[in-house]
This record gives structure tokens, sequence and C-alpha cells, in this order.
């Protein structure tokens, strides 16, 4: 057991119930993340990331089934996030994590101002912590966390509405939510991403800087490998449902592995640092009815007669560098 984990998921499955059966999505995702730690998430859409996270928060829609273990460290100890009840959850959601969604619009309140927003939020964390607290020291909260993501005339910014701020605005006012109380977990699902580029470059630089000065563990979801490189420590590539590799973001296009891998780089000079697997040839899985052995071997290059039949294991190749390839494993 690592002393400076924060998080560690061991074999999270998680299937939705749908109209023709079970879609089976997410099959034995394993990571950890480090106090202090930026982990990317990449794959393309559908691959499951915003399913994770979800999981992560214990937020997944009713249809959902999950199972597997997420162990989060609080006080030094391991607790698993499915075995708490809910005032142990509402508390970790309040005091420990919180999520940066990707559309702003939807995650604020068209009806409340944007200093009501925020001062709920600050007001949940300090009653979570059983603090005592007076309204002046939460708008002083407030305040300070509008200025922490730059946005300028603070008090102007508390009484307006949403709808009266641009997308880059509300987006900052999002950041500012989750990073207004002290928390050790980010999740940011891809955020920016329904903004202009030069924006979405922005607020990515904000909230990189904001998880380090704080010093956050972060993890920090796209479909963009150019956007996960600039900002974390180590990458998750996930294809179907999997992860396929892991890595410290240097080795990992330095020397990347698993054949998907490989292809996802291949295709970032072409779509103009993009990384979209849609260059890829083959379809994405069908989760209803997945493909047995390695979820990838459809649409690879290399498979053999085990990727087709047997489900691969991560293989360490040290350093932290896993890959989940038959073509790594020995003796087999
Ligand atoms: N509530 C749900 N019911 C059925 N299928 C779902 C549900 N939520 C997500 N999915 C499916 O799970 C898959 C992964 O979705 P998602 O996690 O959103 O992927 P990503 O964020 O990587 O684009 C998709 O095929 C999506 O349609
Ligand atoms: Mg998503």
């Amino acid at each position: 057991m690592n002393a400076g984990r924060l998080l560690s998921v061991e074999n999270l499955d998680v299937d939705f119930g749908v109209y023709r059966g079970r879609s089976r999505v997410l099959n034995g995702i394993s990571f950890n993340v480090d106090k202090g730690e930026k982990l990317g998430l990449v794959g393309e859409t559908g691959c499951g990331k915003t399913t994770t996270l979800r999981a992560l928060m214990r937020v997944l829609d009713p249809n959902a089934r999950c199972s597997g273990k997420i162990l989060y460290t609080i006080a030094g100890q391991d607790k698993d996030i499915y075995a708490m009840n809910a005032a142990e959850m509402l508390r970790l959601r309040r005091t420990e994590m919180s999520m940066i969604f990707q559309d702003p619009t939807s995650a604020l309140n068209p009806v409340f101002t944007v200093g009501e927003q925020i001062s709920s939020v600050i007001r949940a964390n300090l009653v979570a912590k059983q603090e005592s607290f007076s309204k002046n020291s939460i708008t002083e909260k407030a305040v300070k966390a509008l200025a922490d993501v730059f946005l300028p005339d603070p008090e102007r910014i508390l009484e307006s509405y949403p709808f009266q701020l641009s997308g880059g605005m509300r987006q900052r006012i999002c950041i500012a939510m989750s990073v207004a109380t002290e928390r050790n977990l980010l999740l940011a699902d891809e955020p920016g991403t329904s903004l202009d580029v030069t924006i979405q470059d922005q607020i990515l630089r904000l909230i990189n800087t904001l998880v380090e000065t704080k010093g956050m563990s972060f993890i920090l979801v796209s479909h963009s490998l150019g956007v996960v490189r600039k900002t974390s420590d180590r990458i998750c590539i996930m294809y179907g449902g999997t992860i396929v590799e892991s890595a410290r973001t240097a080795d990992l296009f330095a020397s990347p592995r698993h054949p998907y891998t490989r292809a996802l780089l291949a295709c970032v000079p072409k779509l103009g640092g993009a990384g979209i697997a849609e260059g890829i040839p083959g379809e994405m899985v069908n989760y209803i009815n997945p493909p047995a052995g390695c979820r990838f071997h459809p649409r690879c290059t290399q498979a053999f007669r085990a990727c087709r039949e047997i489900q691969p294991r991560p293989v360490a190749l040290g350093d932290g560098h896993a890959v989940s390839c038959h073509l790594y494993a020995t003796g087999s």
C-alpha cells in the first residue's frame, strides 16, 4: 500500500440496463491516483470516461449496475466509496471531491444568482465540516473564489444570473465553485470543450494552475491526447470501457506499447493535434455484445488467437508503465 495514495480503483465494472438487455460498458477498470498527482484519462467518445468519473462520485444513472472497489483515503484510512452510508457519501462530496462538468450552462441553475450558488456550495462545505461561519465570511470566500479564477468585478458577478454572462465566464464560475472550498480531488470532464479553442486553452491552464497551487489531486478526462499531455503527470488510455495502457506522460509519448495507443499517436499529426481515434479503421465496441478477449482485437492489426479468446491483464513494464496486451504477456 502506497502511503501517498489518495484513490484506488480496482476492477470496476459498470453496466446499464437498456431495452435490448444489458450494455456492459466499463470492464475491469483499475487505476490509482496519488496525493497531488495529475492523471489524464483519454479515449475516443463513448469509451466510458464520463461513466468512470460518475462511478467515482457515485452519481451513476439509476439503470446502472456497478461492481468493484473504489478506495478513497481519508485521514490515513482507506474507505470503500460503495460501502459508505448516505451521510459519509454526502460528506465526501461536500468536503473531499469536486467535479467540473463539460457543459457549464447545465451545471448552473438559471434562476439563482451566481452569488447564491457559490455561497450554497461554501455553506454546505462548512456545515459538513461542522465549522461555524457568518454571512460575511461566506461572501468573503465567494469573492476570493472569483478572484482565484481571474473574474474581475466580483461584486457585480455575484449579483448576476448565469444568462447575463458569457460561456467562458460561466465555465470560470463552475471552476470557482469547485475550488471555493478546500478539496483533495478535482475531477474535470472535458472542461471547456463546449467553448472555442482559445478559451478552452485558457480554462485548462487556469485549472492546472489552481490544482498546482492548491496541491490537489486531479483527474482530467479528455478525448484529446494533446490536451492531457500538457497537464498530466500520468496518462491512462481507455478503449471500449477498458484501460489498455498507463504510463508517465513522457514515457507514453516516447514509447507507446499498446497497438491502440500507437494508432492514436499516429493520428495526432494528421489531425492537427486533436488525437481523434476516428482515424483508426473499424468500429467502436458494441457494449451489448462486446467482443470476447481483448475489446480492441477486431480493430487490431496485430491480433492473434489469444486476443480473440482471453481478456488481457495489465503487464507491468517497469516505472509504472503497464499495458494490457497479449503481445507483451510472457508465456502466452
Ligand atoms: N444511463 C445510461 N444508459 C445506457 N447507456 C449509457 C448510459 N450512460 C452512458 N451510457 C453509454 O455508455 C457508453 C460510455 O459513455 P460515456 O461514459 O459517456 O463515454 P465518454 O465520456 O467516454 O464519451 C456510451 O455507449 C453511452 O451511450
Ligand atoms: Mg464524456
